[in-house]
């Protein structure tokens, strides 16, 4: 039978190698995929079958083992089956208590130097460290402050596109209009940031497992990680818990999307409310737990 190359056919994902598959994704990022997304990964990945020729999702499972391209086939993969859903202003709430009760605190305390350093870890395509950004232009005390946002995340598709900054109306769907006409110009595909919100974000690749780039974060004030660790099971969670912990400053703070909680976590971090959310805050001098080594002891 010909077959035609703009329709080849699907090839089928066994759940022996759905299972193998989703535990190297798993062991590598954290990700965990029920039974209900083996077509979704099915459908998504018949490209990438393709493109490495591979005949079978076992042919396919082996060359992301162990061929000498492997590791830019899972960057490849991990792009594909993650999800990057992000838009400006997004739990604006959350954002309105950070700059209004967090901020104010963080600046006013005893010999605080003029230095704020944000991370956005899990920032997808950069809408959540650039409104950090537009929203830290208007705080007319912080001039002459150095201020850092480090965003971060797995996929270096989605951070080719921060970095290039240009926007779809579908980014844009909760926010002030005021923004877009004080931070963006039209430009071909959509609007463009200016400069000014780019100039304290910097984008690096980082998966949130890999122990060997951790070192190039360290010294947090603030942690925004939001809409990421919903996709982690319970250990996964507790993983980064740990290093959000260990990057932060005595004093900084840990904030999670609105579904997020590290309820049965992690004990390490104290719980605060602000007016319409919750931060978790790493003590100012160390805890007990701490100190011991146990930051991930249950509770909330
Ligand atoms: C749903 S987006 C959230 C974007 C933004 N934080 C927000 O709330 O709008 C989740 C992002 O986390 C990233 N991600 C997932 N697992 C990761 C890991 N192990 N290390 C780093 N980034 C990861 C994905 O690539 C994706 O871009």
């Amino acid at each position: 039978m010909a077959v035609n190359p703009l329709h080849p056919p699907k090839i089928p994902l066994s759940d022996e190698e759905f299972a193998l598959l989703h535990e190297l994704i798993y062991q590598h990022c954290g990700l965990r995929f029920d039974s209900q997304n083996k077509s979704l990964l099915e459908s998504r990945l018949q490209s990438r079958l393709r493109h490495c020729q591979c005949a079978s999702f076992r042919d396919y499972y082996l060359y992301l083992r162990y061929d000498r391209r492997r590791e830019e086939e899972l960057a490849e993969c991990i792009d594909l089956v993650a999800v990057h859903e992000t838009y400006f202003f997004r739990e604006i709430n959350q954002l309105q208590d950070f700059v209004r009760e967090l901020l104010p605190e963080f600046m006013k305390k005893p010999n605080q130097p003029r230095t704020l350093r944000i991370w956005s870890a899990g920032c997808s395509t950069g809408e959540e460290p650039y409104s950090l950004a537009m929203l830290l232009l208007d705080e007319p005390s912080l001039r002459g402050w150095d201020i850092n946002i480090i965003a971060t995340d797995i996929s270096p598709r989605v951070l080719q596109q921060a970095r290039r900054g240009i926007y779809r109306e579908s980014s844009f769907r909760v926010m002030d209009p005021n923004y877009l006409s004080r931070y963006f110009e039209p430009a071909p595909g959509g609007m463009k940031l200016l400069e000014p919100p780019r100039q304290p974000v910097t984008f690096l690749c980082l998966n949130l497992f890999d122990q060997h780039r951790q070192g190039l974060i360290w010294g947090m004030d603030f942690i925004f990680c939001r809409n990421v660790m919903i996709y982690f099971d319970a250990a996964a969670k507790q993983r980064v818990a740990e290093l959000f912990y260990d990057k932060l400053n005595p004093g900084g703070s840990l904030l999670l999307g609105h579904a997020e909680s590290l309820l049965n976590i992690s004990t390490a971090f104290q719980l605060r409310h602000l007016s319409h959310d919750l931060v978790y805050q790493k003590p100012a001098a160390p805890s007990a737990a701490s100190l011991a080594g146990q930051p991930k002891r249950t509770g909330s």
